[in-house]
């Protein structure tokens, strides 16, 4: 009996609110309307490129959508680019994605190895779990190119014997800007060419990146498929994602206070979900202004390290820059003499160098010609480090 209600006490007190990492249906609010397009992108073949800041939910909703593909119509094959460095490590990331998306059974794995990517050299491992997961190595003798052609042709030919569906998803695409030469992507688009059956979504949060890669005609992928800005969520889906938390275990907050969160976060779902966390942590029974506020220093400080670790790695007239978009009103021209004035930065042309590499960065963002800060945190958090 008195570990019965243990479990149950602890199952009451755990925090209904989850930030870092994907979240699945039972974190996750809203997004019908993206979940809907991406979802008829998928199952029209078409090629789409998704870009938005880091954590507005990229990940998570992708995810969601490969999820309600049923599995005997298609093949969805998702590649993670972030720890690719060049193209051995896009070719081994690729081989390994197409291999666990055709079967989870040892034996075919190795059979559809031997078949696709006769030139690469597959070993299979079993993961905590008991899933096997497949490593590919280069023989020696063989250049990159044809290994490349190998995989890159794989999609299309996994469509005709297997008559399924395939749909590919690069994530974090941006990361073939980093390998060597364009091989890559030059090789990607031409394959592209030829598979119009096979639908390519690309995701990356770097937005500049990516925006650039589809929009500027001397990129091989111009136009290679349609943009898809992912933007926050609305209030109004986080007023009963958050209340229905708070109220399912034992705690109150009201509309307007969700309203007063979002303030904050602007809807953005990573600091939305982080600072509802840190609320809810910190409230007993009903929610005050006091606590809300408390949650925000409460963010504040967990995020610093990163924070510190951006500001230290710029240079004084970005920091200044940055400084000065942080703190004057949204309207405000950063080349303005008074706003030069103000924030010690000599010439406007130093300040457009400035506004250049932030921009590069994706520290800042531009629209219809002003600047904001994209991550609003780091925002409050250079306001306060200059009070
Ligand atoms: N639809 C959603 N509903 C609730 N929270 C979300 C949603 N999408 C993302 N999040 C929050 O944002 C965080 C980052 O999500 P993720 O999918 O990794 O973003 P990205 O891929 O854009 O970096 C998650 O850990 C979660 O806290
Ligand atoms: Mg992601």
């Amino acid at each position: 009996m008195v570990l019965r209600r243990m479990r149950y006490a602890y199952c009451v007190m755990r925090n209904p609110f989850h930030y870092g990492g994907i979240v699945g249906a039972d974190s996750f609010c809203n997004r019908e309307k993206e979940l809907t397009d991406l979802l008829r992108a998928m199952e029209n073949g078409d090629n789409l490129f998704i870009y938005a800041e880091r954590r507005i939910g990229k990940t998570s909703l992708i995810k969601r959508a490969l999820g309600q593909l049923p599995k005997d119509l298609y093949i969805a094959a998702y590649i993670d680019l972030w720890s690719t460095d060049n193209e051995e490590s896009f070719i081994a990331a690729y081989a390994r994605s197409l291999t666990e998306a055709y079967s989870t059974v040892p034996q075919k794995m190795l059979e559809f190895a031997g078949q696709f990517f006769s030139r690469l050299v597959p070993s299979i491992t079993l993961d905590d779990v008991g899933k096997p997961q497949v490593t590919f190595g280069m023989s020696r003798d063989v250049a990159t190119k044809p290994n490349l052609e190998d995989v890159l042709k794989a999609p299309i030919r996994m469509k005709q014997t297997t008559k399924k569906n395939v749909v590919i998803v690069f994530d974090e695409f941006q990361q073939i800007l980093e390998y060597e030469s364009d091989l890559v992507e030059r090789c990607l688009r031409s394959s592209m060419q030829m598979q119009e059956d096979v639908g390519y979504i690309f995701s990356g949060s770097r937005q500049h990146l990516i925006k650039k890669m589809v929009l500027d005609k001397s990129r091989p992928l111009y136009r290679a498929g349609g943009h898809y800005p992912l933007g926050a969520i609305s209030s109004t889906y986080w007023i009963s994602f958050v209340k229905s938390r708070f109220e399912a275990s034992g705690r109150v907050i009201s509309s307007d206070q969700v309203l007063k969160i979002c303030q904050y976060t602007q809807g953005h779902p990573f600091y939305t979900q982080h600072l509802a966390h840190a609320l809810w942590e910190i409230t007993e029974e009903s929610v005050t202004d006091e606590l809300i506020i408390q949650a925000v220093d409460l963010v504040l400080e967990r995020e610093d390290y990163a924070f510190s670790a951006i500001w230290d790695s710029l240079p004084l007239n970005q920091r200044r820059l940055l400084e000065g978009i942080a703190r004057e009103p949204s309207d405000t021209q950063p080349y303005a003499a008074h706003f030069l004035d103000r924030y010690d930065l000599r010439t406007a042309s130093t300040a457009q160098r400035a506004a250049k590499a932030l921009l590069e960065r994706d520290l800042i963002d531009r629209e219809s010609g002003f600047f904001h800060i994209t991550d609003r945190f780091f925002r409050l958090w250079i306001i306060r480090q200059h009070q």
